[in-house]
């Protein structure tokens, strides 16, 4: 299996996406602030795999910090805390991760400073290893949606890479190939970055799971054209009433589903779900710069001083979300009941 994000001999060691697919390299990070700056250049990315990488760089910060009273080491891992959070605004794993570190400090917890240090780099652990967990049970859940032979576009990439392992939108289609449905994925290439061409087909060839690569602009004619049963995608963060963002462009993709009639599945973990967000309206959608736009890896497409506009994600609307998949069960309309319910620890379905 792809390891994302491991930590080893008190270092963050993190597969470098930004060289793949051309070459598969790692980096170690041995400060927070080199997780931090792998987060915001998407060294790591995707929403559950920058919540992990949040914990462990939180845990490195810890492990870091001099010996001094039980007050003053929560006061500076809580600033530390504070700085990666900083990092990328629109993943909600990145808050819900740091938040649960946080926990582990309780003003309450009288232990010595080593042993709260050993506390943290466990609780980094145990959210590295439960998501890859949650992504089994979304798999479990959400495979008996495709059949045999579905055609399935996906966008951006929500595989192993984008969490600790395994995926959500991916890891439900590797779930249904185990059971042995043969489908067959369309990637969107997913500009401005190019996640879906680069990561997603990675992942899919690595795995040997048919797909073809398309442009984003493409969906709609093949949507036309019939060639797409299934979309399923992942999200960085879901308000209580279900309204979803996703990578730029998951937007115009459930538009043309809801044109077209075609099933549209998020599958995301409960740590995507923001309670406190009545509606998506309230999301923070991050802007990244502009040579993402006017280029690509330093090549220049666009004439010196174009104007650019470049928001990273868009927000989907719940009226036009099918259902969503999590690791409890399947999210049924209305959404602001199920994620409720979902929250309560109440069964679903
Ligand atoms: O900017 P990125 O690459 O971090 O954006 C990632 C996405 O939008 C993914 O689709 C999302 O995080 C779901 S990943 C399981």
């Amino acid at each position: 299996m792809i390891k994302t994000i491991i930590w080893k001999n008190n270092t963050v060691v993190l597969i470098d996406q930004n060289a793949l697919p051309l070459a598969e390299r790692y980096v170690a990070c041995k400060s927070y602030k080199e997780v931090i700056s792998c987060i915001k250049d998407l060294t790591v990315r995707g929403a559950p795999a920058i919540g992990v990488a949040a914990a462990m760089g939180a845990a490195l910060g810890a492990l870091r910090l001099p010996s001094g009273t039980p007050e003053k080491f929560r006061k500076n891992f809580f600033a530390i805390c504070e700085e990666i959070a900083k990092a990328r605004p629109t993943a909600r794993n990145l808050f819900w991760a740091l938040e649960r570190m946080k926990k582990v400090i309780d003003p309450k917890n009288k232990e010595t400073q080593s042993s709260l240090v050993k506390e943290l780099i466990n609780e980094a652990g145990r959210i590295c290893s439960e998501d890859i967990e949650i992504n089994r049970q979304m798999g479990k859940y959400g495979s008996p949606l495709f059949t045999d032979g579905d055609n399935v576009l996906t966008h951006c990439n929500a595989g192993a890479l984008a969490t600790a392992g395994y995926g959500t939108a991916l890891g439900v289609i590797r779930a249904a190939r185990a059971q042995g449905k043969r489908l067959h994925i369309y990637v969107d290439e997913t500009r401005p970055v190019l996640q879906g061409a680069r990561l997603t087909a990675w992942e899919l060839k690595k795995e040997k799971i048919p797909f073809t690569l398309i442009t984003d602009n493409m969906a709609g004619f093949l949507m036309q054209q019939k060639k797409i049963d299934k979309i399923i995608v992942g999200a960085d963060r879901i308000a209580a009433n279900g309204d979803a963002a996703n990578k730029i462009g998951t937007y115009s993709l459930a538009v043309l589903e809801g044109a077209h009639g075609i099933p549209f599945y998020i599958a995301a973990p409960l740590s995507t779900i923001d309670v406190s967000l009545k509606t998506g309206a309230s999301i923070p959608i991050e802007e990244r710069k502009n040579e993402e736009v006017t280029g690509f890896k330093g090549v220049r497409s666009a004439p010196i001083g174009t104007k650019v506009y470049n928001p990273a994600f868009d927000v989907t609307p719940a009226r036009f979300i099918t259902e969503i998949i999590t690791e409890k069960g399947i999210l049924k309309k209305p959404f602001r009941l199920s994620i409720a319910r979902a929250y309560k620890g109440e069964k679903n379905s």
